[in-house]
């Protein structure tokens, strides 16, 4: 497939180039000292991860303590409420850990235990990230530092209590919104004190180059099996794709194994109150071009042109920027970008819940809430989502919440 002049078979091969573009969003904007430490880790991957030991090493991993391929499940009772569109789902709330991160963080750490670093560092919004990336460290034995905004410590507990029982230190972030954004700004700050020993190990497909690439690769696996499965399943592709965009590494992955199929792609941002700044987080919706976090894509700034408040009921979701990689899938018409709110979300939960006996992820519930829009539109076919987590983080706040549902 040809869209504006990007050849999709060899897609891979081509994007990111060199300096970590995608078309015009990527790159590397950071310090040259940090610049440095971004080239180790860029030539550590090439070197090391592209080895037919580190690549052996990982699919081992993938199946046996991972517990890949998880599988995808036909969503009858769901789909048969809605209509005549078969709605299916890719289970990365049952791969370790109850969710899609642990993909990138066994390939990040095990980068890390590679290239001899002692200690691994990250930001955290929903706890899924951190508990993943606490995991990985207990399992190569590294050190984890995990850094996590003040609210949502106190909105995310359950994954809070896991991080430390795994042995990971979490260091409270209280400043600004003391969400996701202050907490990738405060991780990056310890890591430029601490490069020399620690990776970075960012939880999307974020950052200054090679981290969105890296993170994309490792979330490939996502991608990969679905088409493998969902062909087998049922002797044809989906005929579209959904997933919820907060960063975007569960997208990114999911899609990039559509990417030259006829199969139409959606993902989901969180709109949270409402399309005023400040009431969502849904930065490819309504964002402008801009540099945040080493990186340029599209995001949602304030009236100085720095990044705004930004708020989702879905800790995971309420980042003010995506990953550059979807700033260009959307410019090139590959993917459609839409927005699903606070309410449409919280419904997907409880229905699915009920109706399947699968607890989502708040964040997931996006992807969800999308799905079931898109079958009433549709009215025939199927439609296949990324199902990126479990919900088990979110009951105590959605009980205390939503108390009428
Ligand atoms: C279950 C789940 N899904 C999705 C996300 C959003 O992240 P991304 O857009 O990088 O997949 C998160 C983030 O914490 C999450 O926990």
């Amino acid at each position: 497939m040809i869209l504006k002049d990007v050849d999709f078979n060899n897609y891979f091969k081509n994007y990111p180039n060199d300096e970590g573009y995608f078309g015009r969003y990527g790159g590397c904007f950071v310090s040259d000292e940090l610049k440095a430490a971004m080239r180790e880790i860029n030539d550590a991957y090439f070197n090391i991860c592209q080895s037919r030991r580190f690549i052996s090493e990982l699919r081992r991993i993938r199946k046996e303590f991972q517990g890949r391929p998880t599988p995808i499940t036909h969503l009858e009772r769901l789909s048969n409420q809605i209509g005549n569109v078969h709605i299916y789902a890719k289970r990365e709330d049952l791969n370790h850990s109850g969710a899609h991160k642990l993909n990138h963080c066994m390939g990040e750490a095990l980068l890390a235990k590679y290239m001899g670093k002692k200690k691994v560092i990250a930001e955290t919004g929903a706890g899924q990230h951190g508990v993943a990336l606490a995991t990985a460290a207990a399992h190569f034995g590294l050190e984890c530092d995990i850094y996590m905004g003040s609210v949502d410590i106190k909105k995310q507990a359950p994954n809070v209590a896991r991080m430390k029982i795994l042995g990971a230190n979490v260091v409270e972030v209280t400043h600004g919104l003391a969400t996701l954004k202050e907490a990738v700004d405060a991780a990056f700050e310890a890591y430029a004190k601490e490069y020399k020993d620690a990776i970075y190990c960012i939880g999307s497909v974020l950052g200054p180059h090679p981290f969105p690439m890296m993170v994309r690769d490792f979330q490939h696996v996502v991608g990969e099996e679905s088409r493998e499965q969902f062909l087998e399943m049922t002797g044809y592709l989906p005929d579209s794709i959904v997933a919820c965009v907060g960063g975007g590494s569960n997208a990114a992955g999911f899609f990039s194994g559509f990417l030259n199929d006829p199969v139409d792609i959606y993902g989901v941002e969180p709109l949270g109150r409402g399309a005023t700044l400040g009431d969502h987080a849904a930065s490819l919706n309504y964002g402008t071009e801009g540099v945040m976090h080493g990186f340029n894509s599209i995001m949602l700034k304030d009236e100085n042109g720095e990044p705004a408040p930004v708020y989702s009921v879905a800790s995971g979701l309420d980042y003010p920027s995506s990953g550059p990689e979807h700033a260009f899938w959307q410019e090139l018409g590959r993917v459609k970008y839409d927005v699903i709110d606070d309410e449409e979300a919280i419904d997907a939960f409880f229905r699915l819940s009920r109706l399947e006996g699968i607890i989502p992820a708040i964040e997931s519930s996006h992807a969800v809430a999308y799905a079931m829009k898109l079958a009433k539109e549709k009215k025939h076919g199927s439609i296949l989502l990324c199902l990126s987590g479990r919900g088990d983080k979110d009951m105590d706040y959605v009980l205390e919440n939503f108390p009428m549902k």
